[in-house]
């Protein structure tokens, strides 16, 4: 259950108790004929269920900016699908607390068919803020987006970079108290990270609370005051950012050797 509060600075902007999500491998994905094939030629057994995340508890106060770290499929995008109110946790209860803006995947929300101008105004009705009122955001939003006369094209026309940048300038440029930002960042260009890195600090000055996924280790001891590292579901350490990075950079590593030397085995047995 998402449960969202008024914002005040003296509770936390995030609270997370034992999160569990749970995905049912048999029904997320529409059936197509090509699947139904290949079921069909699979073994009948094999799990019904997958924990995505599972005791998944921490909390973030305002000013804080916590980092989700952890290696492809760790379920730093669940947790953060969660906290957005996009999926529903199957265990445990979150409470976000203040105006949540979210940019969760590249593009996600926007209409490829709308041009830049009323994908912005979409996603103002998405977020329940008043038409006039983002009217009178919308020169802002485009300015900080910068991406010249495409703003008034199909949004289908522009470059991933172009949709990142009108993605992280709405979703800044609402006065959310938390922002929740997954990946988005990498893909601007040079000047485009400078701007968003900017107004990033002024999120974080102004007492907001972001929680931010990235697999830029730069990025997080540059951004956050706080990283938590996730590994199949779990949270596996929450503290110093640098430190914990260093614990990711050191499992990373052991994994590859580990698999590596697994490799190595094969190898030889195929010779052998
Ligand atoms: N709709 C779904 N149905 C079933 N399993 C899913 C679904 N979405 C995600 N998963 C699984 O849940 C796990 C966590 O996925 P998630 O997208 O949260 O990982 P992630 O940490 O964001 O990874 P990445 O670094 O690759 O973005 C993965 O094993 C993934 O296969
Ligand atoms: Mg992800």
């Amino acid at each position: 259950m998402t449960v969202r509060a008024a914002a005040d600075a003296t509770l936390p902007a995030i609270e997370a108790r034992n999160l569990g999500v749970r995905y049912n491998l048999r029904l997320t994905r529409k059936t197509t004929v090509r699947q139904t094939f290949s079921q069909a030629l699979r073994r009948r057994e094999g799990p019904t269920h997958f924990w995505a995340l599972h005791d998944v508890d921490f909390q973030v106060d305002h000013g804080e900016s916590l980092a989700v770290i952890g290696p492809n499929g760790a379920g730093k995008s669940t947790l953060l699908q969660v906290l957005a109110g996009i999926i529903e946790p199957s265990e445990g209860r979150v409470t976000m607390r203040g105006k949540v803006s979210s940019l969760l995947t590249l593009g996600a929300g926007f209409d490829p068919d709308l041009t830049g101008i009323d994908n912005i105004l979409l996603a103002g009705a998405f977020m329940g803020i008043e038409d006039r009122e983002m009217r009178r955001r919308l020169p802002d939003i485009v300015e900080f987006a910068d991406i010249g006369p495409f703003i008034d094209a199909a949004l289908k026309t522009y470059s991933s970079g172009m949709r990142a940048r009108l993605g992280f300038s709405i979703a800044t440029a609402v006065d959310p108290d938390v922002l929740l930002v997954d990946e988005v960042l990498a893909t601007g260009d040079q000047s485009f990270r400078e701007k968003s890195r900017q107004r990033i600090e002024e999120l974080i000055a102004a007492a907001k609370g972001i929680v931010l996924v990235t697999h830029d280790m730069h990025w997080v001891t540059i951004f956050c005051n706080r990283a938590m590292l996730l590994e199949q579901g779990r949270v596996v350490a929450d503290g110093d950012p640098a430190e914990v990075v260093a614990l990711h950079q050191e499992h990373m590593e052991a994994s590859r050797l580990a698999k590596e030397e697994e490799a190595a085995k094969h190898r030889l047995t195929g010779v052998l």
